[in-house]
Order: structure tokens, then C-alpha cells, then sequence
């Protein structure tokens, strides 16, 4: 779809829908666990790290417990005080790392500021590293070896692969260079034969680049920063952001003409924006929107590095090609 002569005669956007790609994955994994259960093996055990008490964190930490759950994963949460020293946090996952019901380890991010999260990640054993954030999954990532791939970016490339969004020879901006999300995402599209260029806050002339992509990425955490100026039509773009909008007015504008967004600024009194202006998305040949683009599949995907995990330390790996 949507080759760069397509540009000419843009007519209504795709919505990438992240939640239906989600489920199909969700189940999936559903699928997987049942088999391995019913060959013998036991089910795949994730344990979330959770420091502190950020709101944000909580919430994501509940929806991956409970993701874990629905699909036959035994799911754990360890809720630690924000004031955890950085000993007992190591501590911690060093008994993790040494529990074999535990496949994988997630420590939630952000952590407290007097916490040294790369110490903390290094620390993990990279046989259950499912967050792929070690710098051993890192490097193999980059070598093209089989890893734990981030779940964003993972997600990101399942949501264009599966709606056939053509990722080959394309122009592919990434604006964002975030160790979670924007750089192993050229590593995944650099090895689909993308041709990738990052930007960032530095780049100058960053409206003019990101006009002449083909594949734009939005990941830098930026209420509705992108607008039509950034978007050339024929465009596809992801929208990673996940950003709280609490200014009616901002609503008003943003949403010209999605009435229930404001039924949902009533009741909540927020509602979420990506980094990308929703009125710049009529420009484009597809786009994900915000909710119910990237984010479902983040979950999606870390439980696919779960079952991976569980296989691998049981011995019962997955057919090849799990190095997506
Ligand atoms: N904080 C925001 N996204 C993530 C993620 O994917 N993994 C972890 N561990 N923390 C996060």
C-alpha cells in the first residue's frame, strides 16, 4: 500500500487499530501457553518491579499483570517503597534472577531519581531480560541476533506488518531517540531494508524532514507537537505519544469535530493526546491514533517475550524467526 505515488491522490486515512492487533496477538499467546502447559511445561512467570508509588507506572504495571493473566501467564507484581536503596533494589532482582518459576523480570521505569536504573537493568539475568533493555539484548539487537526485542518498537512493526503497510525502501523519520523506543525501532526497520533517519530536539529544519518521509514516527512525548506543517499527504505515521490533555480549551481546538472526546473531557476531566495534532492525521494514508494505537501493543508484545523466555529457559523454543 500507499507507495510514494499514492501521495498524489490521498483519500480518507487507515486507522491502524492497535487494540484489534492486540487482541489477535493476546490470543495468540493464549494459544502458545496452553500448548506448552499441555506438552508438560509449566506456565511462563512474569514478576513486574514496581518502586515507588507514580500513578502512571501503577496503572501500566496493572494492565501488564493482568494482560499476563488473561493469557495463562502467572503474573506477580513486587511493590517496593520509592525509598529502596539502590542494594536492595540489586538485591531483589538478584533473587528473581535466581527464582526458576520466574521467566521474566520487568523493572518498571521510571525509578525513583536516587536509583542508577542502568546498574539496575544490567542486573537482570538476560535469559528473562523480556523489557530487551540489558546491554546484552541491546547489542544482539543491533547484530541481528535473536533477542528480547522492546516491546514498543515490537509492537510498532507487528501493527504496520499486519496491516500491510509496506516497510522496505521506504523513507522512515523517526523523531525520537529514546533507548526504550526510538532507537530499537531503526533497528528493526533498518533491518527491514528501511532507509532511517532519526531526529530530535537538535535537528534543525525538522518540518521540512519529516515532510519527506514516508513512514513518519512521532516519539518524543509532546502534546500534539506535529502538525499538518509536519505531514506531507500520503503519509503514514505512528504516533507514540501518549500524552494527558487537562485544558478544555485545548480539547476544543484539538477536536474540532469529535464531540465525544469532550463528553470524555466532562467525565474524566482529561483525556489523552499523542504527539501528533489529531487534525494533521486527515493528511496522511494511515495512522494510529491515540488511544488504541501503539499502546495496546506494548503489552501485547512484552508477553510474547515472555513465552519466548519461558520456552527458551524450558527448553522448548519457539519455531525460528523469534528474533522479530
Ligand atoms: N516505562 C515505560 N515503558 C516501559 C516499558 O516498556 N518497560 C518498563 N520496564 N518500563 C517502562
Amino acid at each position: 500500500m500507499t507507495r510514494p505515488t499514492d501521495r498524489e491522490t490521498p483519500s480518507e486515512p487507515r486507522i491502524l487499530d492497535g487494540r484489534r492487533a492486540a487482541a489477535e496477538i493476546r490470543a495468540e499467546v493464549a494459544d502458545d501457553v496452553r500448548q506448552l502447559v499441555a506438552a508438560g511445561g509449566r506456565p511462563p512467570g512474569l514478576t513486574a518491579v514496581l518502586v515507588g508509588d507514580d500513578p502512571a507506572s501503577q496503572v501500566y504495571v496493572g494492565s501488564k499483570t493482568r494482560a499476563s493473566e488473561e493469557a495463562g501467564i502467572v503474573g506477580a507484581v513486587l511493590r517496593l517503597p520509592s525509598e529502596t536503596t539502590q542494594v536492595e533494589l540489586l538485591a531483589t532482582v538478584d533473587g528473581l534472577n535466581a527464582d526458576d518459576a520466574v521467566d521474566g523480570i520487568l523493572v518498571q521505569l521510571p525509578l525513583p531519581g536516587h536509583l542508577d536504573s542502568s546498574r539496575v537493568l544490567e542486573r537482570i539475568d538476560p535469559a528473562k531480560d523480556v523489557d530487551g533493555f540489558h546491554p546484552v539484548s541491546v547489542g544482539r539487537l543491533w547484530l541481528d541476533r535473536e533477542t528480547f526485542v522492546p516491546a514498543t518498537p515490537s509492537g510498532i512493526v507487528e501493527l504496520l506488518e499486519r496491516n500491510g503497510v509496506e516497510i522496505e525502501g521506504r523513507r522512515a523519520v523517526i523523531v525520537g531517540r529514546s533507548h526504550l523506543v526510538g532507537k530499537p525501532l531503526a533497528a528493526l526497520l533498518l533491518r527491514r531494508n528501511a532507509t532511517v533517519t532519526f531526529a530530535h530536539s537538535r535537528t534543525q529544519d525538522l518540518k521540512e524532514l519529516c515532510r519527506g518521509a514516508e513512514l513518519l514516527v512521532a516519539a518524543i512525548g509532546r502534546p500534539a507537537f506535529f502538525g499538518e506543517e509536519h505531514v506531507a499527504p500520503g503519509t503514514v505515521v505512528v504516533d507514540v505519544g501518549i500524552n494527558r490533555l487537562e485544558d478544555r480549551a485545548e480539547v476544543e481546538r484539538l477536536f474540532p469535530d469529535r464531540p465525544e472526546r469532550l463528553e470524555t473531557f466532562e467525565r474524566r476531566g482529561s483525556v489523552l493526546v499523542g504527539d501528533v495534532d489529531p487534525r494533521a492525521f486527515a493528511r496522511a494514508a494511515a495512522y494510529t491514533p491515540v488511544p488504541g494505537g501503539v499502546g495496546p501493543l506494548t503489552v501485547a508484545c512484552l508477553l510474547v517475550n515472555t513465552v519466548r523466555a519461558a520456552r527458551r529457559r524450558q527448553g522448548t523454543a519457539a519455531a525460528p524467526g523469534e528474533s522479530r
